[in-house]
C-alpha cells in the first residue's frame, strides 16, 4: 500500500520527532543564530532542517535550494536501470525527451487548443490498430481507439465497453442484467481484479496449476454463461510471460456457436509479438476479439503514463460510455476516466512508432529476445527452472525457481534480497492459486538492459546463491534472512509513512491465497 498514503495525527509527529533530544545550543556558544545560515545551499537554514512533511511551510525557500534537496532525497530510491521488476521503459533518446518536455504545458484534453497533439493520438491509434491486424483493408470496417495513462485504464475501459454491451443486449431480450461476470486466468495482473471490483463484475478464474501458468481455453470457454461479458485472454503474462492462447479460445467459441467477446490484454506482448513473432495468430484477424490494450510506456518504448485501447467496431463500444466534450464550439468524443493529462507521453510514442519503424522495433525486440535467451541460459546453467519461454515464443523475461531437488533451505525471496544489497531489484512473487504457492523470481529485459549489465547480472546472481548455500551450511540462514528483510529493503526511513491499515486485506487474490501482485 505504498500509494494510499497516510495522514499523521500530530501525535504521530511528535512521536517521531527525536529533535528534542538533542541540544543545538551546545553548537555554539550563542546557540541557534539565524545570521549564521549563508545563502549557499548546505550553509542555508534549509539544510539545517527536516524537508517540510507534514505542513506546508508558511515561507517560500529558495529555488535552487528547493531543487538540490528534493533531489538529493531523491538519491535514495533505486536506479530505473537496475530495476529489472519493471517493464517500463526507462531510455528514451534525448530527441524524444525533449519533445516531451516542450509539451509539459499542453492539457491533451484540449483538443481545440491543441489540435496537432489530438491529430498526433490519432496518428497512433491507427498505426497500433494496423499493427494489431485491423481489417483496415475491409471498406466497413470502423474500428477506434484512444489512448490512456497506462493499460490498466485501457482495460477499465474495455471492461465497461464489454459489460454495457453486454446490459443493453440482456434488457433488450427482457432478461436480468444484474449479474455481469468475467472469465480470466488466475495470473491476470491486479488490474484486472481492480476492474471487476471496480464496476461490479464477478471475477471467474480459470485457476493456474503446477506447469500451467496460462489459461486453459477449454476450462475459459466451459465457463461462459449467459452473463458472462468477456474473456481475458492475455498476450505476455506478468509472471512467466507466456503468450496465452487467444486462437484456441477463438476457436473453441466458434465451434459451439458461443457469442461472447474477447478481449486481448497486450500489455506487453503488443509491441513485442508483432515484431519478434508476427505469424502468432492473436489480435485482430480472429473474429472473437473485440477490443485490445497495450501499454506505451512498456514495449512501445515510451516513459511511464500512456497506454492504447483499440475496439474493433462502435457495436463493442456503446455510445452511453462516450462524452461529447465541447471545446470552443467543436465537439470532440471523448472516453477516458481521468479528463486533464498531460500531451507529452502521446508525443513520445509517436516519435518512437516514426523514428523507429517496423526495422527499429523488430531489431530491439529481437536483441532484447537474444539477451533474455542468453539469460535463460545462464540461470538453467547454475542449476534454477526455467518457467519463461525462448526464442521469441513469450515475453523477452526470465522466470525461474529454485529446483527443489536441491533441497535448500532458502528460498527465492532470499536470493532477490541478496541481490538488492548489490543494487539489483529481481523480485520474487508467489504464483497465482492453485500453484501449489510456486515461487519464482523474474528478470524483465528491457531495451538498456544490454549483454555485458546481463553478465554482471549474472555474476551477482551466482555471488548471492554461493553466499547463502555459505550461510546455510554454518547453520544461520535464519539470522541472515531476518537481518536481509529488516535492513536490505529500500523503503527504509519512509517505512513508517507506508499505510498499514489495509495490508490485512482478504478479499483479493493476493489477500485469499497469498499470490504476489506484482509491480510492472
Ligand atoms: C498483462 C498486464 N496487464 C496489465 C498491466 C497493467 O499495465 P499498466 O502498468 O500499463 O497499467 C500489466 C503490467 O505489467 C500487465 O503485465
Amino acid at each position: 500500500m505504498v500509494h494510499l498514503g497516510r495522514v499523521f495525527t500530530d501525535k504521530d509527529i511528535a512521536d517521531n520527532n527525536i529533535l528534542p533530544d538533542i541540544d543545538e545550543q551546545a553548537l555554539g556558544p550563542g546557540g541557534i543564530d539565524e545570521n549564521e545560515f549563508t545563502t549557499s545551499v548546505y550553509g542555508s537554514v534549509h539544510a539545517a532542517r527536516d524537508l517540510p512533511k507534514h505542513q506546508m511551510p508558511d515561507d517560500e525557500m529558495p529555488r535552487e535550494i528547493a531543487y538540490r534537496m528534493i533531489k538529493d532525497d531523491l538519491t535514495l530510491d533505486g536506479t530505473p536501470t537496475l530495476n529489472l521488476a519493471s517493464f517500463v521503459t526507462t531510455y528514451m533518446e534525448p530527441e524524444a525527451e525533449k519533445l516531451m518536455v516542450d509539451a509539459f504545458n499542453k492539457n491533451f484534453i484540449d483538443y481545440e487548443e491543441y489540435p496537432v497533439s489530438a491529430d498526433i493520438q490519432n496518428r497512433c491509434v491507427n498505426m497500433i490498430a494496423r499493427l494489431f491486424n485491423i481489417p483496415a483493408h475491409e471498406e466497413n470496417t470502423n474500428a477506434m481507439g484512444t489512448s490512456t495513462i497506462g493499460s490498466s485504464e485501457a482495460i477499465m475501459l474495455a471492461t465497461l465497453a464489454m459489460k454495457k454491451r453486454w446490459q443493453n443486449k440482456r434488457k433488450a431480450a427482457g432478461k436480468d442484467a444484474s449479474k455481469p461476470n468475467i472469465i480470466m486466468n488466475s495470473a491476470v495482473q491486479v488490474c484486472w481484479e481492480k476492474a471487476a471490483r471496480y464496476f461490479d463484475v464477478e471475477e471467474k478464474y480459470v485457476y493456474c496449476e503446477e506447469g500451467r501458468y496460462v489459461i486453459d481455453p477449454k476450462q475459459a470457454v466451459d465457463l461462459v454463461d449467459e452473463n458472462t461479458i468477456g474473456i481475458c485472454s492475455i498476450l505476455g503474462t506478468t509472471y512467466t510471460g507466456q503468450y496465452e492462447d487467444t486462437k484456441a479460445i477463438n476457436d473453441l467459441l466458434i465451434q459451439r456457436n458461443i457469442d461472447c467477446p474477447i478481449h486481448v490484454d497486450a500489455a506487453s506482448g503488443g509491441f513485442v509479438a508483432p515484431f519478434v513473432n508476427p505469424d502468432l495468430v492473436w489480435d485482430f484477424r480472429l473474429e472473437k476479439v473485440v477490443s485490445i490494450n497495450v501499454s506505451g510506456h512498456k514495449y512501445g518504448l515510451v516513459y511511464p503514463g500512456v497506454g492504447w485501447c483499440v475496439w474493433r467496431d462502435p457495436e463493442f463500444l456503446p455510445k452511453e460510455l462516450i462524452f461529447n466534450i465541447n471545446y470552443l464550439g467543436a465537439d470532440q468524443a471523448s472516453f477516458t476516466l481521468n479528463f486533464s493529462r498531460g500531451a507529452s507521453q502521446v508525443i513520445g510514442q509517436y516519435y518512437q512508432l516514426i523514428r523507429l519503424g517496423r526495422k527499429g522495433y523488430r531489431s530491439i525486440m529481437l536483441n532484447l529476445t537474444r539477451t533474455a535467451d542468453y539469460l535463460a541460459a545462464a540461470v538453467q546453467k547454475m542449476g534454477f527452472q526455467l518457467m519463461s519461454q525462448t526464442r521469441g515464443q513469450g515475453l523477452p523475461l526470465v522466470a525461474f525457481h529454485l529446483n527443489k531437488a536441491h533441497g535448500h533451505k532458502f528460498d527465492e525471496f532470499a536470493i532477490a534480497h541478496q541481490l538488492r544489497q548489490r543494487g539489483w531489484v529481481v523480485p520474487a512473487y508467489t504464483m497465482a492459486p492453485h500453484a501449489k504457492q510456486q515461487k519464482l523470481m523474474r528478470v524483465v529485459v528491457r531495451e538498456d538492459f544490454s549483454r555485458s549489465r546481463c553478465d554482471a547480472l549474472i555474476a551477482d546472481i551466482k555471488l548471492a546463491v554461493d553466499e547463502l548455500k555459505k550461510v546455510e551450511a554454518a547453520g544461520k540462514l535464519e539470522q541472515h534472512q531476518e537481518h536481509l528483510r529488516n535492513h536490505a529493503t529500500r523503503t527504509g526511513k519512509h517505512q513508517s509513512r507506508m499505510n498499514q491499515h489495509y495490508s490485512d486485506e482478504k478479499h483479493s487474490l493476493q489477500g485469499k491465497h497469498g499470490k504476489t501482485h506484482g509491480v510492472c
